[in-house]
């Protein structure tokens, strides 16, 4: 059995703040103690962490990510070994991923395809979601079962027509399958039927540069179908998380839900705090890095998604973590925003970027730490093992140096992604050293893990409603 103290640091959880030492013991915490006195508890570590004048935090819970995602003719650039890699280099030290059901298969294909993914790959902790892209009644059984092993969250599609849509009434069958095995419904709302007219008329008028990705996938269109799915799930008497919201329209459809008290949740992303349609607008092409659905919005939009996460009416930020190189991939939309790969990398930014979010007063501390860590962890059934730092728990923290300043940029991120979303963005903060369930896997800024210390792990059902 090894143990680590952590030593001298401000230890911050969704809950409180305070200096402590942070004793590890065979890879969970095993108790904090006032500063100075951890060795004074009979405890004797084999290594200490200095961390004076640092933070030390819950590693980050990611749980919206898409590695070796096959979508637009393409696949998603980051594989499970890269991209959970980066993840960690971000203090990032569990994702919840999604496993595809293709059309006409069974949920348990699309499984086992992403267990072989990932097996033996990845760097950090990883669970998943199920997307389901073919509701029919041996999918709905299918769910219990997989909701009794631990795939506790299923994501509907009422975008990508064709492909990953369900219509209403799979959504609503879906819906009451959830309000009865306890599984969590995930939602990309956006009205995909009405997108694909607009689609279809913007590029035969000739409108084909990525900004009409944009100008087609109307805020209206996400707040109508975000309407839709809390009434379907009211209907079915099922809990709903909305995944990547974006429009101050939708985060009132969310916030008006909430306050008649129903159990509905709402997640955003970093792209769609720091970035906006002026991104989508560059020009040469450079707009397509931008590409993704929910789209880019209007900058105004910005100050309705903070509020959401200060007034807790938006729970969680996750990054959707889609990466698609420019070359040889975003490519592929030259001349038809339409044939652009949907996604943004971020798996690594989000942790500073919601550091800076603090910096800029928009959140405080302790919110910083809920929204990225403890909140996910307790929607997708992870706590108390994750997302938080308590004696038992899983040691997964970080050592984060507040007041380091670093420029964000392709050339030093471990993304497996030619160019970054946030190229040349200036941001206080840095993640020093990551420790995974005991194991120090960055070390002072350097990688010191492995691919296949990262363990699959099952989830419990949503911690928000019992
Ligand atoms: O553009 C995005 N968001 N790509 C990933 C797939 C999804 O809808 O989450
Ligand atoms: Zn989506
Ligand atoms: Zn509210
Ligand atoms: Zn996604």
């Amino acid at each position: 059995m090894t143990t680590t103290a952590i030593r001298g640091g401000l230890v911050i959880t969704a809950a409180e703040e305070t200096r402590a030492d942070v004793l590890v013991e065979d890879g969970k915490v095993a108790a904090l103690a006032a500063p100075g006195s951890a060795f004074a508890q009979g405890r004797q570590a084999d290594r200490t962490l200095d961390a004076t004048g640092k933070y030390v935090i819950p590693g980050g819970v990611d749980a919206h990510t898409h590695l070796d995602f096959p979508f637009g003719g393409t696949a998603s650039s980051d594989d499970f070994e890269t991209g959970t890699r980066a993840a960690a280099w971000g203090g990032t030290t569990t994702l919840v991923d999604f496993a595809v059901q293709s059309r006409g298969q069974a949920l348990r294909e699309g499984l086992d395809r992403w267990h072989a993914k990932a097996d033996g790959k990845c760097a950090i902790d990883y669970a998943f979601h199920m997307i389901l892209s073919d509701v029919n009644e041996a999918s709905l059984k299918e769910m219990d079962l997989l909701v009794g092993e631990g795939v506790t969250s299923f994501k509907l599609f009422m975008a990508y027509p064709g492909v990953f849509y369900s219509d209403d009434g799979q959504i609503l069958r879906a819906m009451q399958r959830a309000a009865g095995n306890g599984g969590l419904i995930m939602m990309h709302a956006e009205n995909g039927i009405a997108i694909d007219v607009l689609v279809e008329q913007a590029l035969a008028a000739g409108r084909t540069d990525p900004r009409h990705h944009g100008e087609v996938r109307k805020a209206l269109l996400e707040a109508e179908a975000t309407h839709r799915a809390i009434a379907l799930a009211q209907v079915a008497g099922s809990p709903l998380y909305v995944v990547h919201v974006s429009a101050e329209e939708a985060v009132a459809e969310l916030a008006r839900a909430r306050h008649k008290g129903l159990p509905v949740f709402g997640e955003t992303c970093p792209q769609y705090l720091f970035l906006s349609t002026d991104n989508l607008a560059e020009p040469d092409f450079e707009g397509a890095k931008y590409v993704c659905s929910t789209p880019l919005r209007p900058r105004e939009h910005q100050a309705a998604l903070w509020r959401g996460l200060r007034t807790d009416d938006l729970q969680v930020v996750s990054t959707d973590h889609c990466p698609f190189c420019f070359s040889g991939q975003k490519e592929l939309g030259r001349g038809d925003f339409s044939k652009i790969p949907n996604g943004l990398p971020g798996v690594e930014n989000r942790m500073d970027l919601l550091h800076q979010a603090v910096v800029d007063g928009h959140i405080s501390r302790r919110r910083w730490i809920e929204i990225a860590c403890a909140a996910p962890a307790r929607m997708f059934g992870l706590a108390p093992h994750k997302g938080t730092i308590v004696p038992g728990g899983d040691a997964d923290l970080v050592i984060y140096d507040p007041h380091a300043e670093q420029t964000l940029s392709a050339a030093t991120h471990h993304m497996n992604v030619d160019y970054s979303a946030y190229e040349g963005k200036r941001v206080t903060g840095r993640v020093e050293t990551v420790l995974s369930r005991g194991e120090v896997v960055i070390d002072r800024r350097k990688f010191t893990g492995r691919a296949g210390h990262g363990r699959y792990v099952p989830r419990t059902t949503c911690q928000y409603l019992t």
